[in-house]
């Protein structure tokens, strides 16, 4: 629902209220974003007393008013969402549209339109000659706001963009923390926590995609506000290149945010009557961080994930990377393809390694041409047979870069990525491709697409193992995203039968982005369970289990060397998208029959986990114990795991309270035949009742009778 009732502009979505009003000097100012208010007009907030400091010709001093689309340098001082350079903007009300669906941004992936109703008020400053489209979207049945901008050049001459935010939002006060997913490889999404003081947050990344270090998304939330109530405000950029959420604390103790793509080396020259498209930016509040996390998570399954796979049940697949690397050969892949059949997995996905000259991760980047040495039957072969035992086929690839020793490069030498300078740098001896040239994304759409078709390819990973340095110009990046969606979009739609999994060195670029393209993305090469508790639990602050690809590998980890059980590294890889890294045909006939049980559990609840509602439990990052659950929608199933992290004699019982359940029914645990009523797990809960040792799991499969 949108209205426009006096100066003011009611936007509701399930569960919010999003207010703003035209101020007596026209300008959009920011009133409210939360819980549900009536759309009923009240008057505008008194100003207060100030020593003005800034005053424009209309006697308005923006610096302080909450704005919806701040601009810097006229009589604001504060961080701006917009800015075309010094002397600033004064962007006035012009006139506003509310309509059904909601615009397309070009070029830039977005939320479906299903059910949307949008609002889309323009702004100018006319004295500058800049418009400033910015629409809300909202939906009746989904939490979650959706904000954009487009900026128009209406001048005479060329103007310069060099910040050009998605979406502000100035909150009344700063008793506030905000949280943040941080990390590294193999340690990605972790959370950090910071009280808010005056002064500027830049939640930010410049590494080329949205990175392993800060992902895109950020929560601003009551200081006291946990799992279960208390105001929390999450803001996610629909965005996979460098992004940015600054937070700045002013005088008057107001936290402004602003969201979308960094401004660091950003810049977008416009000549006259050009526009330019900011990504989108998701917005959500929730009374407390499982609220605001289910928000998201529906948002994320319902409208950014798309195509046959968003719904689906996702195959429980093998990988061969951490069993063989790249030294195999087609007898090696068909033996483990062989035994997975038998142990009940679904999907066999040949990693790097396959095409070019690639035995080492030094070479063949770019020759998407499969070695004949090690697969003398090609692809196509190689995938006949993998079908004829009874599983799907699915390829690695890592479409957007060069190895320097690669015939691509050999004869595109300039294809790579450099600033013209010097050498550019190399990570994993790779090259990134100039994907904001046409021909270059041309070369890696065909060169995929040929080998998609040339085969029952039913599965790709798509992969980017670096970061992107030696970028020429201001803006490149964001050029490059461009580039990349186009890719991955031309791709993707002519192959609407091909599951896709994004991965990044692991999880280096977990976005909205990508999901808006791929349903699922590959969390971290750490398949640690421990490791994998911390990473899970802060990945499921933003994103849904069904996104989150989650393998059982070796014991001891290949990584960490920590050894880890059978059971516990299942346990905790239920708990997403399933599936196997190592070497099955190396395995003691227990660990077999352990693959066995889990696949067959896993095909009983993972419509529960991919598409439940999901509840945190217990901190890892507060507690010995990581816990969290997954319920059916219709609350008749629900799927618990808690995973303690180190044994100590006689240390605390572990006492948790389940979530999310109906409280009026009996439920009976499938792995010990105990039953409960609803309202006893959720209210008095359960001492849990772990197995003796570290690294120990205890789960719950209940049933609703
Ligand atoms: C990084 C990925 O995260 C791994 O799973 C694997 O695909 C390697 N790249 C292959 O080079």
């Amino acid at each position: 629902m949108i209205k426009k009732i006096e100066d003011m502009f009611f936007l509701e979505g399930k569960g919010f209220s999003y207010v703003m009003r035209i101020s007596r000097e026209g300008y959009l100012l920011h009133d409210w974003f939360g819980k549900k208010i009536a759309p009923v007009a009240y008057g505008e907030d008194p100003r207060g007393w100030w020593c003005v400091q800034t005053e424009g010709a209309d006697g308005a001093c923006l610096d302080e008013l909450r704005q919806e689309y701040p601009a810097y340098g006229h009589t604001d001082l504060r961080r701006p969402a917009v800015s075309v350079g010094p002397g600033g903007l004064a962007l006035k009300y012009d006139s506003h549209r509310i309509y059904p669906g909601k615009p397309e941004l070009p070029g830039l992936p977005s939320a479906l339109p299903d059910g949307a109703e949008t609002l889309t008020v323009s702004l100018r400053d006319k004295d500058a000659g800049v418009r400033a489209d910015l629409n809300y979207t909202v939906y009746e049945n989904y939490g979650v706001l959706c904000r954009s901008a487009v900026i128009t050049n209406e001048s005479g001459g060329v103007i310069t963009l060099d910040r050009a935010f998605s979406a502000s939002v100035e909150l009344p006060r700063c008793d506030l923390s905000e949280i943040h997913l941080h990390g590294s490889w193999g340690r990605e999404r972790h959370i950090a926590e910071n009280r808010l003081a005056p002064g500027v947050y830049d939640i930010s990344n410049a590494r080329g995609g949205s990175g392993h270090q800060i992902n895109p998304f950020v929560i601003i939330k009551d200081i006291e506000a946990n799992e279960d109530g208390g105001f929390c405000l999450g803001v996610m950029p629909v965005y996979s290149g460098n992004h940015s959420t600054e937070i700045e604390v002013d005088q008057r103790g107001r936290a402004r945010v602003n969201s979308g793509i960094n401004p660091f080396m950003f810049e977008k020259a416009l000549k006259p009557g050009e526009s330019f498209a900011a990504p989108e930016c998701l917005l959500a509040v929730g009374d407390g961080l499982g609220e605001l996390s289910r928000t998201f998570h529906d948002f994320i399954r319902d409208r950014i994930c798309r195509g046959r796979f968003a719904h689906a049940e996702r195959p429980i697949l093998i990988n061969n990377w951490e069993a063989t690397y790249m030294d195999f050969d087609e007898e090696k892949l068909l033996s483990i393809a062989g035994l997975a059949k038998e142990l009940g997995i679904e999907l066999f996905v040949l990693d790097d390694g396959w095409f070019g000259k690639r035995n080492n991760d030094r070479c063949s980047l770019g020759d998407w041409v499969v070695n004949l040495e090690k697969l003398p039957s090609g692809i196509d072969g190689l995938a006949k047979k993998v079908n004829a035992l009874g599983l799907k086929f699915g390829l690695w690839f890592e479409p957007e870069m060069v190895s320097p020793d690669s015939d691509l490069y050999r004869a595109h030498p300039d294809w790579a990525i450099s600033s013209g300078t010097r050498s550019p740098g190399l990570g994993r001896t790779q090259l990134v491709l100039d994907l904001t040239r046409a021909e270059v994304q041309d070369y890696v759409i065909n060169a995929v697409n040929s080998v998609l078709d040339s085969a029952n390819i039913e599965y790709v990973k798509w992969d980017m193992n670096r970061y992107i340095t030696d970028m020429p110009r201001k803006g490149f990046n964001h050029e490059y995203t461009l580039g990349y969606y186009r890719v991955m979009g031309e791709i993707v739609n002519s192959h609407p039968n091909v599951l896709f999994e994004g991965c990044s060195a692991g999880g280096g670029r977990f976005d909205a982005g990508v999901l808006c393209y791929m349903p699922q993305i590959w969390t971290s090469d750490d398949t640690d369970p421990m490791e994998r508790v911390y990473i899970q639990y802060g990945t499921s602050l933003a994103y849904p289990p069904s996104a989150m690809g989650s393998h059982v590998t070796d014991g001891p980890n290949q990584y960490t060397r920590r050894p880890v059980s059978m059971k516990t590294r299942g346990d905790v890889a239920l708990s997403g998208n399933f599936g196997y890294e190592l070497d099955i045909t190396k395995l003691p006939a227990e660990d077999l029959d352990a693959i066995k049980a889990q696949t067959a559990l896993c095909r009983e609840l993972r419509r529960t986990v991919e598409y439940g509602d999901f509840y945190r439990l217990s901190s890892p990052f507060k507690n010995n114990v990581g816990g969290w659950m997954s319920v059916e929608k219709d609350k008749s199933r629900a799927y618990v795991t808690l995973t303690k992290m180190l044994f100590r004699p006689n240390s605390y019982f572990t006492h948790i309270r389940l979530k999310g359940l109906d409280p009026n029914a009996r439920y009976t645990d499938k792995f010990t035949g105990r039953t409960y009523m609803g309202d006893m797990l959720m209210n008095r809960g359960i001492l849990v009742d772990f197995p003796h040792g570290d690294f120990v799991t205890y789960t719950m499969w209940l049933i609703k009778e």
